[in-house]
């Protein structure tokens, strides 16, 4: 009767370690699916610039290498396992063995070779991108796009050359294929980490100190991007996208960033360059050239950009009809969406420094006063509607609740 007892506990056994193998490879598999999609909007294995792939290959030098330790200790478990178990039970106990000096010996250098074969190439890449930083301040050709991370967006300010010199804009990144981009990153707020996986490692924006990243985007499309660096409440919605465009459509869209908004393209009648009045209490914060509300009467105003620069407190709202996303990547670009959000914009996104707006939420605006502010505001095309995107990304925007 033991015996039977001791046979259905060793099924048991057996059946749970069966078991716990199966569920370890069947999530070691879906890993490696997840790894392996090409697809996934923040990849950092389907690279789209020169830096993006000097990472890319940082990335396959660790990986192989791991794969050989991974196989070499896993090999060396089961021969160990199954050549020294014990066979019966009258098996004499093997000699007891304290200490080895040359194993220690072998197993201290091995990883400290493998950490120089990691080592050498890393430091190399981080000098190289560290130049090519430099060698776009340097170059006349390079544009320079300062970028200002917000508790929890993101400002772009263009800054070189003169063609694009005063254009602003938030969170939606344009810029021209093929060509050197130098972007300047700063904060006056907290720490955050501009990072774009299809295009360059991470980079931190820190308060009072300039950092620089250079990269050319060699195909036209989205690629998203996402802060960091744990920045408070809002930090996971702290998202971004580098629209990558050829030369023409990019020119095309400062061209209309300057012009303002078309008649033509919107969907209030009447004048498309006069804000309702609604709007004025977004003024506190949000500018839009190219019409009435705009404090200095429809001029662009200067900008002075920089470490030092007067931070804006809300994103720059200029052709936010072309926008494809609400809120840094945090919602779909609809009119529902649009009027959720001023109606109460904190309880969307935690924390958000942008107060209800709804009178049900506490704030001044009836319904059909934010109705007003989000025709107004989803109208702000340039003359033939905003152009659309093209290349990879550009159809799925992954948003809140995907
Ligand atoms: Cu900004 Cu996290």
């Amino acid at each position: 009767m033991e015996r039977r007892a001791g046979g259905v506990q060793g099924r048991r056994a057996m059946a749970t370690r069966v078991l716990s193998l199966v569920g370890i490879a069947v999530v070691a598999l879906v890993a490696l699916s997840a790894c392996t999609d090409d697809n996934s909007f923040y990849s950092t294995i389907s690279p789209r610039s020169e830096s993006a792939g000097d990472i890319q290959f940082l990335y396959k030098v660790i990986f192989f290498m791991s794969l050989v330790v991974f196989v070499g200790v896993q090999v060396a478990i089961v021969y160990t396992v199954l050549h020294f178990r014990r066979r019966s039970e009258d098996d004499a106990r093997p000699e007891q063995v304290h200490g080895n000096k040359t194993l220690e010996i072998v197993w201290t250098i091995i990883p400290a070779v493998v950490l120089l074969i990691i080592f050498i190439p890393t430091v190399q890449t981080m000098y190289d991108h560290a130049a090519e930083a430099e060698d776009a301040n340097e170059s006349e050709d390079a544009y320079v796009i300062e970028i200002y991370g917000k508790q929890w967006w993101w400002e772009v300010h263009y800054a070189k050359p003169d063609e694009v010199a005063q254009v602003v804009t938030a969170n939606e990144i344009r810029v021209p294929v093929g060509r050197q981009l130098l972007f300047k990153l700063y904060s006056n707020n907290v720490i955050h980490s501009f990072w774009v996986p299809q295009l360059h490692g991470k980079m931190d924006v820190i308060p009072g100190h300039e950092n620089e990243l250079a990269f050319t985007v060699s195909e036209p499309g989205v690629y998203y991007g996402e802060c960091a660096e744990f920045c408070g409440d809002a930090h996971a919605w702290m998202r971004f996208k580098v629209i990558a465009q050829p030369q023409e459509q990019f020119d095309a869209w400062v061209a209309a960033w300057k012009a303002g908004p078309s008649q033509e393209a919107a969907a209030i009648s009447g004048d498309v360059s006069v804000a309702p009045q609604a709007f004025s209490a977004c003024l506190a914060c949000h500018r839009v050239n190219g019409q009435t509300a705009n404090s200095s009467g429809g001029e662009i105003t200067p900008l002075q950009t920089g470490l030092e620069a007067p931070q804006i407190s809300g994103p720059n709202l200029t052709l936010f009809g072309c926008r494809t996303t609400i809120a840094a990547g945090m919602l779909e670009h609809t009119p529902e969406n649009l009027h959720a959000w001023i109606e109460n914009a904190p309880s969307i996104k935690p924390g958000s420094h942008m107060p209800p707006y709804g009178a049900d939420a506490g704030g001044a605006l009836t319904d059909e006063q934010i109705d007003a502010v989000v025709t107004y505001l989803m109208s702000l095309k340039p003359e033939g509607g905003c152009t659309p995107l093209t290349g990879e990304n550009v159809e799925a925007p992954p948003v809140a609740g995907q």
